[in-house]
């Protein structure tokens, strides 16, 4: 929070854009009246917007709220896997596309709703043969194909609870986070693309399977028949693990929907905080669907006839909310597209964009930042004037990224949503409507109807205009419900911030207020890096390195990056006996990477016989930021050894020439 200069930048921004006429008379909110309404009968609003969604049995209660644990739309039964998509094969969406694919390597598939549905069913029905039941875990760590959406909807149509891992991370990632909600069958793939090469994930599996007792079985998808090599595959364990295919050959095409109860879990999704441990983000099955499906709708402006485009892997809260559920709620066309946004070349995205004709696009600032880069010819070589709006999300987006994917992406035609939320909120909370809303390059404007948010000081006081903690001040229905396996850390994580008001939600970010009512967010102000729209805990790293045999000590800190937001950089301080080399900073980098995942790997090493520490002994990574980001140190006099912090300064800076 000591950004006073960025908000000095911000602030400068006038630059205005209005909602197009056009778009205007037609999108799905035309009419600011909403944001009343909803402000004036709160439950109301989000008594209707449940309505919307297919119930077995309709709720008796919208809110139950004793602070900090919140249950929406109680006494109702319901599946998402029917909303998603009963209620459109039922009707005129029964032929339409659901999921329109490409692999990396340009393989092609059109799942139909009615195709999506009978898949659905089938491995509904697969995955009860296995044994699983409502309320078991199933960990899902799959390459971003539609055997991915397929094996969450039928884990949601049974009432199982789906843990999604990202296909990046590591054996031993996984192997956590099957460990921590004793998942009891996992879903993998023999491989995925990336850049041209095999992601082995069923070798990775295997890795983290040496350790995961609570699995009784794996289920195999083959990501393209011949594909993968013999050496990037592992075998099959007798008993253990099973084909994909053949358990669909055989299976019926009709599953009983399971009638959950709302607050039953959907999903639990692991995110990275302040601590070591990644966090199993709780999310329940009504709430999470109608903030999922009205949130799509609103800012996404969803029409019967767009093709949809969100190209977050379904391993992040991105690719669950606006990849799976929000869209298919809504019965939309989504492009799902597996690969890398420079393979074979820097313009695959737009060369996507043309040939099924996107109308709408969600994306990341760290790939529009990359976009940037790589030059304003490659968009230029494609047709891309069936965009109609464009949308970002993961991080704060730079005034002048913004403005460039309003010119070369949108032809300064189509409206840009600055879209701000998290795993945790489940749905955006902050964002434009497309309609209605005038936007200003870099601010996410204002909370959508049915949210409430405030900036306050330390002491819960309001700041209407000015800098200060973002916090939410009422439960909303797609908030997390708690942390799996651990309340107590749910209370103190986003619950205890203000002291004496657990109504008050602290999603961890700061945040910028202007004369005209728009929140501007700055970043976080925990220990939490966001890496290319990816938060990593600088614990998580920190104690990764310490695992390895020549780290004594480490620290971990965030620095400006010019694509990915943030970098990693690690300062380490080694054993005896140890010497520091180039070759030993590789092996640390490596070794980050296996223990987390490549994403996690330092850009970084400075080792360091010291680190600066107060006299209490606590690393102080405010002045190491200070060196990182090549700044004058900030105020060193908690320091037991000043002398410790300058030398670190003249090291690092001798290094990086
Ligand atoms: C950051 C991703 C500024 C923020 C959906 C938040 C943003 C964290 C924005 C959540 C945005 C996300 N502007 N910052 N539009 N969107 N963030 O859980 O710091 O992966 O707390 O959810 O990303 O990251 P998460």
């Amino acid at each position: 929070m000591s950004d006073s200069q960025d908000l000095d930048v911000l602030l400068q921004e006038h630059r205005q854009f209005e909602p197009p006429e056009s778009f205007r008379a037609t999108a799905n909110v035309s009419d600011g009246a909403l944001y009343d309404s909803a402000r004036a009968d709160y439950e109301g609003y989000w008594a209707d917007r449940a309505r919307e969604l297919e119930w077995v049995t309709p709720f008796t209660t919208v809110l139950s709220w004793k602070p900090p644990h919140a249950e929406w739309f109680t006494g109702g039964t319901l599946n998402a896997s029917v909303n998603c998509l009963d209620r459109h094969v039922r009707g005129a969406r029964r032929n339409k596309a659901a999921l329109v694919f490409e692999g990396e390597p340009g393989d092609r598939r059109t799942l139909t709703y009615w195709d999506l549905y009978v898949a659905v069913n089938q491995f509904a029905n697969v995955l009860k043969s296995l044994g699983v039941k409502r309320g078991d875990r199933v960990a899902i760590y799959l390459p971003l194909i539609p055997e991915a959406a397929i094996a969450m909807l039928a884990c949601a149509r049974i009432g199982a609870i789906h843990s999604v891992v990202f296909g990046g991370f590591s054996p031993e990632s996984l192997r956590d986070r099957i460990n921590d909600s004793q998942c009891k069958v996992l879903v993998t793939a023999d491989g995925g693309y990336r850049r041209g090469s095999i992601v082995p994930l069923k070798r990775n599996a295997d890795k983290a399977l040496e350790e995961t007792p609570s699995i009784t079985n794996v289920v195999v998808v083959r990501r393209r028949p011949g594909a993968v090599s013999e050496e990037a595959f592992a075998e099959m364990k007798e008993g253990r693990d099973l084909w994909y295919h053949r358990l669909m050959r055989g299976a019926k095409q009709w599953c009983e929907p399971e009638a959950m109860e709302s607050e039953d879990p959907l999903f639990i999704l692991y995110t990275s905080g302040t601590t070591g441990k990644p966090k199993g983000i709780v999310h329940t099955t009504a709430g999470y669907l109608v903030g999922a499906q009205s949130s799509t709708h609103q800012v996404f402006d969803l029409r019967e006839d767009d093709v949809y485009w969100c190209t977050a892997d379904v391993g992040w809260i991105t690719g669950h909310t606006y990849l799976v559920y929000g869209p298919l709620a809504n019965g939309a066309t989504c492009l799902m597209y597996e690969g890398a946004p420079d393979w074979p070349e820097k313009d695959r995205f737009w060369e996507l964009c043309e040939r099924y004709g996107v109308s709408i696009l969600y994306t990341a600032p760290t790939a529009i930042r990359a976009f940037m880069k790589w030059g304003d010819q490659w968009p230029a070589k494609h047709d891309l004037s069936r965009l109609r709006l464009l949308g970002s999300v993961g991080e704060p987006i730079n005034p002048e990224a913004w403005m460039w994917y309003r010119e070369h992406i949108g032809g300064n035609r189509c409206p840009v949503v600055d879209t701000w939320w998290q795993t945790e909120t489940g749905a955006i909370v902050i964002s434009p409507l497309p309609g209605i809303t005038s936007t200003t390059p870099g601010s996410a404007t204002v909370p959508l109807p049915g949210y409430s948010c405030a900036l306050l000081d330390s002491s819960a006081k309001e700041i209407p205009v000015g800098g200060g903690l973002l916090a939410l001040t009422r439960p909303w229905p797609s908030m997390l419900r708690t942390i799996w396996g651990d309340d107590a850390r749910y209370v103190e994580t986003y619950f205890s911030r203000w002291p004496g008001r657990p109504d008050l939600y602290f999603p961890g970010d700061g945040a910028k207020r202007d004369e005209n009512g728009n929140f501007w967010i700055l970043g976080r102000v925990d220990d939490v890096l966001n890496v290319a729209g990816h938060r990593i805990g600088t614990m998580e790293v920190e104690s990764a390195l310490v695992e390895h045999p020549a780290v004594a000590e480490a620290a971990v800190v965030g620095k400006t990056h010019e694509l990915k937001g943030q970098a990693i950089a690690a300062f380490v301080t080694l054993r005896e006996g140890f010497k520091q080399s180039s070759s030993l900073r590789d092996e640390l980098r490596n070794f980050v990477g296996e223990k987390i995942g490549a994403i996690a790997k330092p850009d970084d090493i400075l080792f360091s016989a010291d680190l600066p520490k107060t006299r209490s002994g606590k690393i102080m990574r405010r002045l190491l930021r200070d060196i990182a980001e090549g700044r004058a140190l900030g105020d060193t006099t908690t320091l037991a050894d000043p002398n410790v912090v300058s030398s670190l300064k003249d090291m690092y800076e001798a290094n990086e020439s």
